[in-house]
């Protein structure tokens, strides 16, 4: 069983064994371990982008988690499927609901690459669809970001030939934080070849700002049978530890995805929490604020120490430290805070997940601890 902990690790073991063409780099396998489970007087976890508040007030309110415990959730899963379908202003069968919106990826790594049929991605981006892919055997070109940290749309539709099955585009990206502008997108969705998919990932669509650059492709769809959009209950809902995710797409692309599904892999638990989540709107909007605040916040820090950050419309930021990334992962772990992998080619870059305030001053405490680069 793979889990996020062995993710890398595993992906190494699967990359010899599929000897599939692109393998992860080396040296993001060292990373493998990340910082899990804080415990009392465990690290401060700024490293994996989980909403340091936790479920809405009015989740952690629902009474009885246990209840429906011993029934297998097919009406739960229906409910949600619906209720989302409602949200997003589809019919039920476009909605497809994932352990996470991880299990999303994977599906569409099995219903869209394979041998012949290969996966176009960013680099670097959120490396699950990838790992996926290789374990069907696909090739994976993976297309460097553009000067400005947005997809490199126009060298991306270059990779993308007849023989792509699938192209990702994580939407804000992740590690870098920005918005590839939506109006890019539509031209390269109409480029593409006739058969490539397209999964846009909008695991941090609800932490955008209001921009005319960008415009969710559940919220206003193109009506393609070659687009997917993924979300999940992991960040703005802060339930990555309950596992809920979903695609949108139109009914026969969403029927390919299906085929692929575990039956049974939501749980009634999930399946409710998220209900209520749902109707919601106020925690929503408060969970939202908050992080335009802490992101807010964070970015005057690092204005004020004369430092750079890649723009971030979600829950995290990229920042140019000018430090070796390796040497300052470990001066923070030393310091009780884990900190972002290194994210080759970005050396002197780290990515830091938005924590609560008191968390946040203790990054900057320990920051401003290490001797200056200067
Ligand atoms: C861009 C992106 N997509 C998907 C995921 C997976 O999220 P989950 O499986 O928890 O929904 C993550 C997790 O960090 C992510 O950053």
């Amino acid at each position: 069983m793979l889990s996020r902990r062995t993710f890398f690790k595993a992906a190494g073991v699967s990359a010899a064994v599929a000897a599939a063409s692109a393998s992860f780099p080396k040296e993001m396998l060292a990373w493998a371990e990340p910082l899990r489970a804080p415990q009392p007087g465990g690290p401060i976890l700024l490293n994996s982008n989980e909403n340091p508040y936790g479920p809405f007030p009015s989740v952690l309110a629902m009474g009885n988690p246990f209840q429906d415990a011993n029934r297998y959730p097919d009406h739960h899963s229906e409910r949600i499927a619906e209720r989302l379908a409602a949200l997003c202003k589809v019919a039920s069968e476009c909605v497809v609901t994932g352990c996470g919106s991880t299990e999303i990826l994977r599906v569409a790594a099995n219903a869209f690459t394979g041998p012949g049929r290969k996966l176009v991605t960013a680099s670097p981006t959120f490396e699950a669809l990838e790992h996926y892919a290789r374990v069907v055997h696909a090739e994976t070109v993976r297309v460097p970001l553009a000067a400005d940290f947005s997809h490199d749309l126009g060298a991306m539709l270059k990779a993308a030939g007849n023989d792509t099955g699938l192209v990702y585009i994580c939407n804000p990206n992740n590690p870098t934080g920005n918005v590839t502008p939506r109006s890019d997108i539509e031209d390269f969705i109409k480029k593409l070849p006739k058969t490539t998919y397209v999964l846009i990932d909008e695991a941090y669509h609800d932490f955008v700002p209001a921009s005319p650059d960008y415009a969710s492709f559940i919220d206003r769809p193109i009506n393609d049978d070659r687009v997917i959009t993924a979300r999940t209950f992991s960040k703005i809902y802060g339930m990555a530890g309950l596992r809920l995710g979903y695609a949108v797409a139109t009914p026969s692309t969403a029927r390919l995805l299906q085929e692929q599904k575990l039956e049974d892999s939501l749980n009634a638990l999930v399946t409710r929490a998220a209900l209520i989540a749902l109707d919601d709107t106020a925690g929503h909007h408060q969970a939202r604020q908050r992080n335009a605040a802490d992101r807010d916040e964070f970015m005057r820090q690092v204005t004020a120490r004369k430092l750079t950050a890649i723009p971030s419309a979600a829950n995290f930021v990229m920042v140019e430290t000018g430090r070796p990334i390796r040497d300052l992962i470990g001066q923070f772990r030393q310091n009780n805070v884990a900190i972002g992998r290194p994210f080759p080619p970005f050396e002197t870059y780290a990515r830091i997940s938005l924590g609560k305030p008191d968390e946040m001053k203790e990054f900057w405490r320990v920051l401003d601890l290490l001797p200056s680069v200067q």
